[in-house]
């Protein structure tokens, strides 16, 4: 048990320590009296663009640049710098530096319909909010753009933090598999956590432990002031995360006997113990929702790491809402890019949103040059939950 706690005082101290490098920005800015602080990368006249460490390597300022996709950059000469957003690649062509949300300045937004929210350490904000206020939806993204578990109805996103799913998103990348820390559904920390054998009372906003309770062993999570019978019931991991575990001694068993072709896809759960979007039953793999219940979209399961289930997700959570829900999905359950409305058409990404202009149905329409997201698709290899 000693080692546990010591687990549990070392996970609270990494907490801590990734903030840190916002901390040191936010003490440059006051050490250099930046004036210019709060700047947002729409306030650049045009032709220029945000530059989060203009001066001093930490005050913003508004700088042009050698522009997309041109060429003559050079990482060393100042005056051959690219534009703010835009990194020089190895033929010395500026191109869209995309490990940083600020590239996104680069982006027609009557094209792409959309730009993310950045923070002004360039990292990607938490909530991302999309739509209009009455049906828009708010998600969880990480740092680096990626889309994470946690999602909210615009109108009822306003406490949402996200920071659960950041934080659980960030330990499983960085190798942890056993993570058990249990987010909300809007990406915030439950009440109640138990992760490394070590179970507490959390706030909601940051997982930290409740001020005046205590730290239990998992075997005593009963006694936690924030144990509630009725909703936590007598075990902390839920069915799906119950039946993922299981699978994973079935695998390691199989393994052992020198069985490495014969390992199946894991079971997948989210952050909140329900289900992951697909549900295999050889040999087809079918959407389903976050309770189980198994939707009418399916492929093949060597097909299933095409599928990401958002529109056959989308298509009941709206029904249930009570919101028209008039786009089209694909067998599989993802949105078609194409899509077709009142005589005119128009292009949507994997998450359903509008990314062109109405368009005439005879104008040949190509939505990749539209579909910013399609690109996302190639550069980020993980599968989005949420
Ligand atoms: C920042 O402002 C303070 C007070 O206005 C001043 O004393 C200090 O010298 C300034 N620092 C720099 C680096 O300009
Ligand atoms: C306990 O959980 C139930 C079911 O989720 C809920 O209705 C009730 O309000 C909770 N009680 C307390 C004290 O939080």
């Amino acid at each position: 048990m000693k080692t546990s706690w010591f687990f549990f005082l070392q996970h609270f101290i990494l907490i801590k320590i990734f903030s840190g490098s916002l901390v040191d920005y936010k003490a440059c800015q006051i050490k250099y009296n930046c004036t210019t602080t709060n700047l947002n990368p729409g306030e650049c006249p045009s032709g220029k663009f945000l530059d989060t460490r203009y001066t001093n390597n930490c005050c913003h300022g508004c700088r042009s640049g050698i522009g997309r996709g041109e060429s003559g950059c050079s990482v060393t000469r100042a005056n051959r710098k690219c534009a703010p957003g835009l990194i020089c690649d190895e033929d010395f062509y500026c191109i869209l530096e995309r490990t940083s949300c600020l590239h996104t300045m680069h982006f027609d937004e009557n094209l792409v319909g959309w730009k993310p929210k950045c923070e002004i350490d360039g990292t990607y904000s938490p909530k991302q909010c999309r739509g209009d206020k009455l049906t828009g939806r708010c998600f969880c993204y990480a740092e680096a753009g990626e889309r994470v578990f946690g999602w909210k109805w615009w109108r009822n996103a306003d406490s949402m933090t996200c920071t659960c799913s950041r934080q659980r998103y960030k330990a499983e990348k960085s190798g942890r598999l056993d993570v058990t820390v249990h987010c909300l559904s809007n990406g915030n920390y439950e009440d109640l956590q138990c992760d490394m054998g070590i179970c507490w009372c959390a706030d909601e906003s940051d997982g930290h432990i409740v001020k005046g309770t205590f730290a239990v062993p998992e075997a005593l999570w009963t006694y936690l002031p924030c144990y509630n019978e009725s909703f936590h019931g007598d075990q902390y991991l839920r069915k799906c995360e119950s039946a993922a575990f299981a699978q994973k001694i079935a695998q390691k068993k199989l393994i052992n006997r020198g069985a490495i072709n014969a390992v199946p896809r894991q079971i997948q759960c989210n952050y909140d113990g329900t289900y992951g979007e697909i549900i295999i039953e050889n040999p087809l793999a079918f959407c389903q929702m976050p309770d189980g219940s198994k939707l009418n979209y399916a492929a093949p399961s060597k097909m299933m790491s095409d599928m990401n289930c958002n529109c056959a997700r989308d298509e009941k959570i709206f029904t249930m809402s009570g919101i028209e829900f008039n786009l089209r999905c694909s067998n599989n359950g993802n949105y078609e890019p194409n899509q077709d409305q009142n005589g005119k058409i128009f292009c949507v990404d994997r998450y359903g949103f509008s990314v062109s202009p109405l368009l005439q149905p005879d104008s040949g329409l190509d939505c990749d040059q539209y579909i910013y997201y399609a690109q996302e698709d190639l550069f980020f290899e993980d599968e989005f939950e949420y």
